[in-house]
């Protein structure tokens, strides 16, 4: 405690205003403190469940009185908030506010698209309003701790969660995950509608093994520091106030019960004041790890690694007295998680102000709430293909069959982790395009299936008979949301049931074939797009998905989102990510194809290099790619300086043309490759992204600026580091093509 002040101390001595207000704070946590018993000072990171699963609310008030209980998870009610809330500051011994936190994962009730979609939109900026939005309808519900953002990087679409990242890439995770932070947080914690962040899962939860939830994953120090690390750094830097860790074990060690990660890296290395709290279960899930022997030995683990918040397992509350009295738990480590505790609910200002105002007028579902949600859905969807320019559907077309089981599918549009959202108020496409363009279009609309894995194709006659009618077919196919999420890993992501079916039939109609998907991760769907003549990408795209996707088909919307992550032909291929690192021999792109293989070939004449006979080397659709209806031109990339040395920033500028017939947003990309690294590095890596709209034939000028400390990664010796040597950067409209330069650092 006496190093903790002294550091105050300096701090305000060196920042007078940063020094006073902390100061303050930091002196009322130690009074706080100083009156708990060890017992009230545990009950702080005892984070129980208000469901049912750990008592009534009767019992949970009369645990919260005794101060047996630090927050409280999944209560929506903002009566009952608040009655527990009297409990903890009325009626028990310390008078410490409770906190109540939910998974507010992409939207409280309105729902935006999954995060996955919101990744897709490139537009971090919308994002945050996605976010403010959601802390807005949550907070108003008494909840002021999310589960939320996501941000684990994600290269294995066979992992349900995908679902729920921002995809494969770091720099774009970042972008995201601070936008996320600033949404939620807002200007100022202490705000009433403002809501703590938690960053998760800490960490490399994404790569589990075989996209297997939970599994084990083996991540290198030197690729969690390059590819896992940096979004949570960032996030953590634009002020996150909590951490959440991962359920795998990474290398042998569960991530809640690891000291380096916890201590040296998190609190030491970056600085973290904010809350540690471990995943649902996952102190005592080191047992089954076989890290830990029993629930006393998990917790003791747990606190010592520096996990503050037990959520759910109870590990804590019912072991942590004994093992101070042992010795085993240093009573200093108890005090200082519950100092970050503390610290959390001050600067939430439950301290001055514990309770939800129930009187206020309801912002939920505001008409701006749903013209955001719309937003964030329009621009999450990505155009994969539009021959003969199918898309928008052109004003001849005077009768449309609109089918497929996600067509009205209320439910599934919202998407895995949609708590709090509500089917009877999620506009579905189905009666979006009714309501929407029922007037200019005769609109024929008969599912064909029930569910995306439904294979009765009983209703498919009828379907045909209605397609051989109109003037083009528009089928929403993809996955239920049961099947994307927590625990709902696939081991293969074709469509399911008798989606592929539908689709080959109607193709067989000859009309244009409008394929949208509505789905929470990449599908291997290369065959169904080649017989769609337009595809469009919808994810699970939120409450407001329908008129979305509606104001698109007929034009009114104009694609705008890129793919946050690599979409493979077949799972053999995964994983498969853009910044890969090269082998030493790369595919040429020009390898025989199994069919082309001579009968009784000889062992070299396939020429030794990297890639699959029956798939090749290449995706399906590379990370970054998304058209438009207009098309973009890119011309005259110039750099302003071809050395540089490690303290300049590289001027990067190009022409854009709109080369098209509709006015259009693209999202510019910049990518880098280090050509030569004491360790090897990735074939290319994004460092920028830019938007520019741009009228029918319209030109302008876009720029870049990228620091050459952008280019610094963990060497040879494990240091961040520009190393001098040649470089490339690429421009372009995804992360295969594009223009390039070379330049060099000294
Ligand atoms: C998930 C977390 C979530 C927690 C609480 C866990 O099963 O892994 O992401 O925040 O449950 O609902």
């Amino acid at each position: 405690m006496k190093k903790h002040l002294y550091i105050l101390f300096l701090l305000s001595v060196l920042f007078p205003v940063y020094g006073r207000s902390q100061q303050i704070a930091e002196q009322k946590i130690e009074t706080v403190l100083s009156k708990m018993t060890i017992r009230e000072r545990i009950g702080q990171l005892n984070q129980l469940d208000g469901r049912g699963i750990h008592g009534t609310v009767e019992q949970l008030k009369e645990l919260v009185r005794k101060g047996e209980v630090g927050s409280l998870m999944n209560i929506t009610d903002p009566k009952v908030i608040n009655q527990l809330q009297e409990a903890a500051c009325k009626e028990s011994r310390t008078k410490v506010p409770l906190i109540f936190t939910r998974d507010v994962v992409h939207g409280f009730k309105t729902m935006l698209p999954i995060p996955l979609g919101q990744a897709a939109t490139f537009n971090p900026d919308l994002i945050k309003e996605g976010a403010r939005i959601a802390a807005i309808e949550a907070t108003e519900h008494g909840i002021r701790w999310s589960f939320a953002p996501m941000i684990d990087i994600s290269r294995d679409a066979r992992w349900g969660r995908i679902a729920e990242s921002f995809g494969e890439d770091s720099y774009l995770t970042g972008k995201m995950a601070v936008a996320v932070v600033k949404g939620f947080q807002g200007e100022d914690l202490s705000h009433p509608q403002s809501m703590a962040a938690c960053l998760k899962h800490f960490i490399g939860y994404g790569a589990a093994e075989g996209g297997r939830d939970y599994n084990s994953t083996y991540i290198p120090e030197r690729q969690l520091r390059e590819v896992y690390l940096p979004p949570f750094k960032q996030a953590i830097e634009a002020g996150s106030a909590s951490i959440m860790t991962s359920f795998n074990d990474n290398d042998g060690i569960p991530a809640t019960g690891n000291k380096n990660l916890l201590r040296d890296m998190l609190r030491k290395e970056w600085e973290f004041d904010g809350v540690t709290l471990s995943d649902w279960g996952s102190v005592t899930e080191m047992i089954k790890h076989g890290f830990a022997q029993d629930r006393k030995h998990a917790a003791e683990i747990a606190i010592n690694a520096g996990l503050d918040v037990e959520m759910s397992s109870k590990s804590f509350i019912q072991n942590l007295e004994k093992l101070i009295a042992e010795g085993k738990v240093p009573e200093s480590v108890l005090n200082d998680a519950v100092r970050n505790v503390l610290r959390l609910k001050y600067k939430l200002g439950l301290f001055e102000q514990p309770y939800t105002d129930i009187h206020k007028p309801t912002e939920t579902y505001s008409a701006k709430h749903l013209a955001v949600a719309k937003k964030v859905a329009e621009e999450s969807v990505v155009l994969l293909k539009n021959d003969n320019k199918t898309l928008p559907l052109s004003s001849n077309i005077k009768s449309i069959l609109i089918t497929g089981p996600l067509a009205d599918a209320s439910h599934d549009q919202l998407g895995t982790w949609t708590m709090d959202g509500e089917t009877d108020k999620t506009q579905t496409p189905a009666k979006a395009v009714a309501s929407m363009y029922g007037d200019k279009v005769k609109i024929h609309f008969m599912p064909g299936l029930t569910y995306s894995r439904d294979k009765n194709q009983s209703s498919f006659d009828e379907v045909l008979r209605i397609a051989h009618s109109v003037d083009a077919i528009v089928v929403f196919v993809g996955e239920e949301a049961i099947l994307t999420g927590e625990a709902h890993s696939l081991a293969g992501l074709n469509l399911q049931g008798a989606q592929s079916e539908l689709i080959k039939q109607l193709k067989a109609t000859r009309k244009p074939l409008v394929t949208v998907v509505m789905a929470g991760r990449p599908l291997t769907i290369g065959r169904e797009i080649e017989q769609s003549d337009a595809v469009l990408y919808a994810w699970h795209p939120g409450t407001m998905g329908g008129p979305a996707i509606a104001d698109m088909l007929f034009g009114k919307a104009i694609p705008v989102g890129k793919l946050p992550v690599t979409f493979p032909k077949g799972v053999g291929q995964i994983p498969i990510y853009y910044n890969h690192t090269n082998t030493g021999r790369p595919a040429k792109g020009n390898e025989k194809s199994i069919d082309e293989i001579p009968l009784n070939a000889k062992q070299s004449v396939l020429g030794h290099s990297s890639y699959y006979l029956d798939i090749g080397s290449k995706p399906l659709y590379p990370f970054g790619y998304g058209l438009s209806y207009t098309t973009f031109e890119y011309t005259d990339l110039k750099i302003d300086k071809t050395k540089l040395n490690k303290n300049d920033t590289l001027s990067v500028s190009l022409k854009i043309k709109n080369t098209g017939e509709y006015k259009g947003t693209e999202v510019v990309q910049l990518y880098i490759t280090d050509i030569v690294g004491s360790v090897t590095r990735p074939v290319k890596e994004l460092k920028g992204f830019e938007r520019l709209e741009l009228k029918a034939g319209e030109i302008n000028t876009i720029h870049f600026n990228l620091p050459v400390s952008d280019l610094a990664f963990w060497n040879i010796d494990m240091k961040k580091t520009v190393e001098p040597g040649k470089f490339k950067v690429m421009v372009g409209t995804n992360s295969e093509t594009g223009l390039e330069a070379n330049f060099e650092v000294e």
